[in-house]
């Protein structure tokens, strides 16, 4: 049996009779299997390369920790560094503390009061490395499948399933465009750092909708416009926050009424918070720039383009 098929196969047992998963993980398979990424080797490597360890998982706190603490720390910290960058955690690896460019445990901090993920199949789209699904599986979830296009994120999440042998947290190499049109029953959907990447953010959110079982739920935590700007919808001329994919960013209400007309009920913003220097930063993990140099040095309410800086809502809504 090839690795990939190794990899995914255990997703499929976990969920037997579900057609839609049986897909997704063929396409994922097939992707790694194509994939001609010219750094694929060297990740590769470097997943080789990671020490021996006793696997484990401690996954209810800030840092989770997978594997037990290794000797060899120097050789480890070596391997990993060629997964740079590491953009979402923090993680503890072997004993060895990963301070990613995100506190995304604030993130988890803001979201998880208003959430019961116990014994449920939750999808995470856009997942990075999985630093969440780590948290949902902590939080009582049963299958946590997280898709994202971003091959990095895949090793960065195989590296962690090295430490954590095989927890019920998936990673598979795929955008929610590619998702197959098969009736599935999901839980809850979460979306978090997406929906501003999206060209259509309607088409996004419809779609979310017809993933969910009825009653399901759906975290939506995306950019929104500050405070006296609810009904706003600013779409960027060129760059925002020095980023170039960002589409649209709506007011509050706005990103209500998209919510609604995408067929969800019960919809609720649970968080509107300001991102700081202090939550997104350059770290040894994360060596490029950072929120810091995309923000108007002499006055942190705008980005360096004049616009209005960095604010996250959370947003649950059923289907
Ligand atoms: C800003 S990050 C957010 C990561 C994480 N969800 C969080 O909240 O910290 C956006 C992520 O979405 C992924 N992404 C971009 N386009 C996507 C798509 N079409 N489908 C799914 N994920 C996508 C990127 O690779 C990236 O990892």
């Amino acid at each position: 049996m090839s690795r990939n098929k190794m990899l995914y196969g255990s997703l499929r047992s976990r969920w037997k009779n579900s057609k839609w998963l049986a897909e997704v993980c063929a396409l994922a398979e097939t992707k790694l299997r194509d994939h001609r990424h010219g750094d694929l080797p060297r990740w590769r490597a470097a997943l080789d390369a990671l020490p021996q360890v006793r696997a484990g998982a401690l996954l209810n706190q800030p840092a989770p920790e997978l594997g037990c603490s290794v000797s060899d720390q120097h050789g480890l910290r070596e391997a990993l560094m060629e997964l740079h960058p590491w953009r979402k955690g923090p993680l503890c690896l072997g004993g060895l503390t990963l301070d990613t460019e995100w506190r995304s445990d604030w993130k988890w901090g803001r979201l998880a009061p208003h959430i019961d993920l116990h014994g449920q199949r939750v999808l995470d789209i856009g997942c990075g490395n999985g630093y969440f699904g780590l948290r949902m599986l902590g939080a009582g979830a049963e299958l946590v499948v997280g898709i994202d296009p971003t091959l990095l994120y895949v090793m960065q999440w195989l590296a962690c399933r090295h430490f954590s042998g095989g927890i019920p947290n998936y990673v598979l190499p795929l955008g929610i465009e590619e998702l197959p049109e098969i009736a599935v029953d999901l839980d809850t959907v979460f979306s978090m750092g997406v929906l501003y990447h999206r060209k259509d953010p309607a088409h996004h959110l419809q779609r979310i909708h017809s993933l969910l079982k009825t009653g399901g739920s759906m975290v939506l935590e995306t950019l929104v416009l500050p405070e006296g700007m609810e009904e706003d919808l600013l779409v960027p001329d060129s760059r925002y926050a020095r980023m170039r994919n960002v589409w649209a960013i709506p007011g509050t209400d706005c990103l209500l009424q998209w919510v609604e007309e995408a067929g969800f009920e019960n919809i609720e913003v649970v968080d509107v918070t300001p991102t700081t220097s202090l939550e997104q930063r350059t770290t040894d993990w994360m060596r490029f720039e950072s929120l810091e140099q995309a923000l108007d040095p002499s006055d942190t309410s705008q980005t360096v383009e004049g616009l209005p800086a960095p604010v996250r809502a959370i947003v649950i809504a059923r289907s």
